[in-house]
C-alpha cells in the first residue's frame, strides 16, 4: 500500500508504514490556506475536527484583496486558495500564470448586490461609486453584467468603481457607510455569509439592502474554486499536503450535504462558532450553504466537479466587457476548459483525495 496516499495523524508524507508503526510522535502537516470567506465547509472541517483527523494544522489566511491573494499563491505564501474561478480564468488565460483549479466549492451562495439603506433599486446607483475588490477580476464583471441589464454601464460613465478589497472589508465599509478615510460608499457585491450577517445588523438604519440577486440574472455560475500552483502537482511534498487538505474538505463537505438531524445541528454550531454569530444567523448561512443552485453542495456529482455551464457563463460575462484583452485571437475556450494535465482544470489530486478519505466522524451531539 502506498503510504503517501494516507492522510492521518501519524502519516507524515515521507513516512513508510513501518516507520509510522514505530510511532514517531504524531505530527501535523502545516497548510497555509488563503481564503476570502470562511465557508461552511471550512467551518465544519475546522470546528468539527476534520483537519486534525486528516493530519493537518491548517492556518486560515484572510485574503485582503485578490491581487495580493493570487500573488501569494504563485509565490508560495499560500499552499492553496479558494477564490472565485474568474480570477483563475483571468490569470491563466490573460497572464499565462501557471495556476490550476482542482475543484469547485460553490456556485455563489448569497451572491448579491447590496446597498446602503436608502438605496432600494439598482437604477439609483446612477452617478455613484461602487466598491469592488479589483476592477478587472472576481466579481466586478458580474456587477457590470447585472447593472447593464438595468441600463447602467461603467464604460459610459453611469457609475465608477472604488477599489477597496475583499468581501469582508467591503461589508464592513458598507455597514459603516464610508471607507476608513471617510469617503462615502453606496453599494457592492456581497457573498456568503455576509448577506446572512447583514440581517443581524442593528440599528436597521445601517442594515444593507439586497437590491439584486445574481441568480436572477446569471445561472448557473461557477464561483469559489480550489486553486493551486501548477508546479505543486509535480512536487510530492506539496502534492501530499494538497491531497490531505482536499480529503478533509471533501469529508466535511459530505458531512454538510448529509442533512441528517445531527449533521444539521453540528454544522450550524460549527458555522456559528467559526463566524462568531448567533444561531439564527448561522442557520441562515447554513441554508445558503446547502442551496441546491448556489451552495457548497451544488457541484455536479457532489465531488467538487466544476459546473461546465457555470464556467462558460463566467467566461461569457467577462468577454462581454472586454475582459480577455490579452488573450490571442482565435483562442479556443471550449478546449481550454477541458480538464487535463497542464490545463486550467486538473482533477487528479482531488481524485486521489476522494480515494484517501478515512472513516472519521465528529463525536458528540454538538449540544
Ligand atoms: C500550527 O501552525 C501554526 C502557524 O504556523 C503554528 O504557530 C502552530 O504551532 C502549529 N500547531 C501545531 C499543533 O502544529
Ligand atoms: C492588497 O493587499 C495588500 C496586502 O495587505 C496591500 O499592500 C495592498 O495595498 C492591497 N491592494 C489594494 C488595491 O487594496
Ligand atoms: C508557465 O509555464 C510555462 C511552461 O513551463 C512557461 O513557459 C511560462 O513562462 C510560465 N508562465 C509564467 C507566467 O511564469
Ligand atoms: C442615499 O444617501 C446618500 C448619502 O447618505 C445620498 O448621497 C444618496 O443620494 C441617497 N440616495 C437616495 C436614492 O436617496
Ligand atoms: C517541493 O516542495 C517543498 C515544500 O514546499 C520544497 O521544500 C522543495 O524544495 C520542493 N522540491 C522541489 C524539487 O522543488
Ligand atoms: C464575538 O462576538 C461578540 C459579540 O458580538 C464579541 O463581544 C466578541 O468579542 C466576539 N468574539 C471574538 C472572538 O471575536
Ligand atoms: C465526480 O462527479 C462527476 C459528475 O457526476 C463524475 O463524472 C466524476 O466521475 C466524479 N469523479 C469522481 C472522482 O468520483
Amino acid at each position: 500500500m502506498q503510504v503517501q496516499l494516507l492522510c492521518s495523524l501519524v502519516a507524515a508524507a515521507s513516512l513508510t508504514l513501518a516507520d509510522s508503526s514505530n510511532a514517531a510522535p504524531a505530527t501535523l502537516q502545516n497548510v497555509n490556506y488563503g481564503a476570502f470567506t470562511q465557508t461552511a465547509t471550512y467551518s465544519i472541517a475546522n470546528q468539527l475536527g476534520f483537519f486534525t483527523a486528516y493530519g493537518l494544522n491548517v492556518t486560515y489566511l484572510q485574503v485582503p484583496n485578490s491581487t495580493y491573494g493570487y500573488a501569494q499563491l504563485l509565490n508560495g505564501g499560500y499552499d492553496i486558495i479558494t477564490g472565485t474561478i474568474d480570477n483563475a480564468v483571468n490569470l491563466r488565460f490573460n497572464s499565462k500564470n501557471n495556476l490550476t483549479v482542482i475543484g469547485q466549492l460553490d456556485q455563489g451562495p448569497e451572491l448579491s448586490i447590496a446597498a446602503i439603506p436608502n438605496i432600494t433599486d439598482p437604477t439609483q446607483l446612477q452617478g455613484l461609486s461602487l466598491m469592488v475588490d479589483s476592477p478587472v477580476s472576481g466579481y466586478a464583471y458580474i456587477l457590470r453584467k447585472v447593472l447593464s441589464l438595468y441600463g447602467l454601464y461603467l464604460e459610459k460613465g453611469d457609475y465608477t468603481f472604488q477599489t477597496v478589497g475583499s468581501t469582508n472589508i467591503r461589508y464592513a465599509d458598507l455597514v459603516a457607510g464610508h471607507l476608513p478615510n471617510g469617503t462615502p460608499v453606496y453599494a457592492t457585491i456581497l457573498t456568503y455569509p455576509f448577506t446572512s450577517e447583514a440581517m443581524a445588523v442593528v440599528p436597521t438604519t445601517q442594515r444593507p439592502n439586497i437590491i439584486a440577486r445574481v441568480t436572477d440574472f446569471i445561472q448557473p455560475f461557477s464561483s469559489s474554486a480550489f486553486t493551486i500552483r501548477e508546479a505543486a502537482l509535480g512536487n510530492s511534498t506539496e502534492r501530499a499536503i494538497i491531497r490531505c487538505f482536499m480529503a478533509a474538505m471533501y469529508a466535511a463537505n459530505q458531512y454538510l450535504a448529509s442533512e441528517s438531524q445531527k449533521s444539521q445541528k453540528c454544522s450550524i454550531g460549527a458555522i456559528a462558532a467559526q463566524l462568531n454569530v448567533s444561531t439564527a444567523v448561522a442557520t441562515s448561512a447554513y441554508n445558503s450553504a446547502i442551496d441546491p443552485l448556489t451552495g457548497e453542495t451544488s457541484n455536479p456529482g457532489g465531488n467538487f466537479t466544476v459546473n461546465r455551464q457555470g464556467l462558460l457563463n463566467v467566461i461569457d460575462v467577462r468577454s462581454q466587457f472586454g475582459g480577455f484583452a490579452s488573450v490571442p485571437a482565435h483562442f479556443n475556450y471550449a478546449q481550454a476548459i477541458v480538464p487535463g494535465a497542464g490545463k486550467l482544470i486538473d482533477y487528479t489530486v482531488t481524485d486521489e483525495a476522494i480515494a484517501a478519505t478515512n472513516s472519521y466522524k465528529p463525536k458528540g451531539n454538538c449540544s
